[in-house]
């Protein structure tokens, strides 16, 4: 009886180790894929070690208890290149800080899946393409800054359901359309908006578009 016992306790010790291990991997990977993406000249990136256990001894990482990656701090770091997909598995991250680099390229889809996020910062930067609808599942944010880039198309309107939503700053892109009034958007001022050539708004009850993905463009 003794034994099984502690077989048992043997066998579930070692599968959670084994678990821990495997969600470390996998964070350190989803990061290290960025490093492999992006030019790091100040080589800030330097600890980012792919052959430790996890990344929670890097520099400019932070961890929970349970070994999972909550916190990326790397505003103002003169990294270029691409953000990547992979960026997306982080599923604990809270913050992202890349705000003030020379990241270009598109903000990946992918980055709805980050169910924790409370902070989204990539301001200043040169990103392109459209804003992500898929941000609308990010349920837990509060601040979402995506001012001075090269963002065009339209403000997504599933964006009004981020009932958390504390600041939001899309301004100095090329975006288009009108501006979303509605939801949790409605306590934003033209301040968040400014600076979009193209941008119109607030838009006029009544006057409502409901704009789906095939019609993001402006023209
Ligand atoms: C964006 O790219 C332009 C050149 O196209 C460059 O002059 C500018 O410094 C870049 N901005 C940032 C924030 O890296
Ligand atoms: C938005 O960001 C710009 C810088 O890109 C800043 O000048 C402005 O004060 C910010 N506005 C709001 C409402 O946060």
């Amino acid at each position: 009886m003794e034994t099984w016992v502690v077989k048992v306790f043997n066998i579930v010790a070692i599968f959670v180790l084994l678990s821990e291990a495997a969600y470390g991997n996998m964070e350190g990977d989803a990061l290290y894929a960025f490093r492999k993406a992006v030019k790091d000249p100040k080589n800030v990136l330097g600890s980012w070690d792919p052959t430790l256990v996890d990344p929670c001894t890097w520099f400019h990482v932070t961890c929970d208890d349970d070994k999972r990656v909550t916190r990326l701090d790397l505003g103002h770091a003169k990294l270029s290149g691409l953000l990547v997909p992979e960026l997306g598995k982080l599923e604990r991250l809270q913050f992202l800080e890349l705000y003030m680099n020379d990241l270009v390229g598109p903000i990946p889809k992918q980055f709805g899946e980050l169910k924790s996020l409370v902070s989204l910062d990539l301001y200043h930067n040169n990103l392109t393409g459209y804003i992500p609808p898929t941000l609308s599942k990010l349920s837990n944010l509060k601040f979402l800054r995506l001012s001075g880039n090269k963002l065009t198309g339209r403000i997504p309107r599933e964006l009004t359901k981020l009932g958390n939503l504390k600041i939001l700053n899309v301004s100095n892109n090329d975006l288009c359309g009108t501006f979303p009034t509605s939801g949790s958007f409605s306590k934003f001022s033209e301040e968040s908006f400014k600076n979009n050539p193209r941008l119109e708004g607030p838009e006029l009850l009544g006057f409502v578009r409901y704009d789906t993905g095939e019609s993001w463009s402006c023209n």
